[in-house]
């Protein structure tokens, strides 16, 4: 009842918190067919709480451009990613998540995800992604970048960059009622275009007072498929593209994910929101 106390616990009432909100998504369920959860659609405020996660997220990739060269180890990269975020008040997402034992992922060469940080130097010529999620009061911001380490082949360079740009392709298709299956379509069209492989056994997650939330976010697909996208949505995108195969194996330690058949792997991540008129990228 417009009245009573909100549902969400804030202490409001009724009709001065959830009710607008909770009008509005039944009509968008009358329109879309099917009942839409709650939590899919991210309120003004928790968007706020999430895009102010998400600098401290993007100042440690910034960060990293810094200090990743020949010589360094991925545990260096880990501490520096770790004790940043403590300083502003944040939590390293990774850590303990699942079992997870480091603060970051720092995936190389093969690595297509979720590789753990540890006493290996970097080396001339390798490519690394590092994939960073903060906690700040409550909200997640998640995403990833590519670095070179020293000087690359032509063909690992060519392959971070068109991951950059299958990510923004992507990005693109982003505005309500679109859907995941219009994201996936461009991307993995790009990707094949230009001889990749899109790694599916993997893919972005809504996101926002968890680390993994609905919808997948698949990168392969095709328009009309998947969820329909409406504004407040809060997801990442996160494709891996590969030289050679798609598929994917995990190693003995549980988590570092290889191509199988040992080609370089890229990714590049962000976490976004979905607006009236796109899309703002909030990492
Ligand atoms: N940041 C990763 C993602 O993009 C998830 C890492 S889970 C971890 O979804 F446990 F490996 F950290
Ligand atoms: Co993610
Ligand atoms: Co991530």
């Amino acid at each position: 009842m417009r009245n009573d106390d909100c549902w969400c616990g804030s202490g409001l009432k009724y009709k001065k918190c959830h009710m607008e909100q909770d009008e509005y998504l039944k009509k968008l369920s009358k329109e879309v067919g099917y009942k839409i959860p709650k939590d899919i659609i991210k309120t003004p405020n928790q968007i706020e709480g999430i895009r102010k996660s998400g600098v401290i997220t993007h100042a440690i990739l910034d960060l990293m451009e810094e200090v990743i060269k020949p010589g360094v180890t991925t545990e260096e990269l880990n501490k520096i990613a770790h004790d940043y975020t403590i300083e502003h008040g944040g939590i390293p997402a990774p850590l303990n998540y699942g079992g997870f034992p480091k603060s970051i992922c720092t995936s190389i060469n093969e690595v297509v995800c979720h590789g753990i940080p540890e006493d290996r130097t970097l080396k001339d010529g390798d490519i690394i992604n590092v994939d960073v999620t903060t906690i700040l009061d409550g909200y997640y911001a998640d995403a990833s970048r590519m670095y070179i380490v020293g000087n690359a082949s032509e063909e690992a360079v060519k392959l971070v960059n068109d991951t950059k740009k299958a990510l923004e392709l992507g990005m693109e298709q982003v505005k309500p009622f679109s859907t995941v299956g219009h994201i996936g379509h461009a991307i993995e069209g790009f990707a094949n275009e230009n001889g990749y492989s899109v790694v599916y056994e993997y893919g972005g997650h809504g996101i926002g007072t968890k680390f993994h939330e609905e919808p997948f976010v698949a990168h392969v697909g095709d328009p009309g498929e998947g969820m329909i996208l409406l504004p407040g949505m809060v997801f990442t995108i996160e494709p891996m593209l590969n030289i050679g195969k798609p598929e994917t194996r995990v190693l003995r330690d549980d988590w570092t994910a290889v191509t199988r058949d040992g080609s370089l792997s890229a990714q590049w991540e962000h976490t976004l929101v979905v607006t009236e008129s796109g899309y703002e990228v909030l990492t």
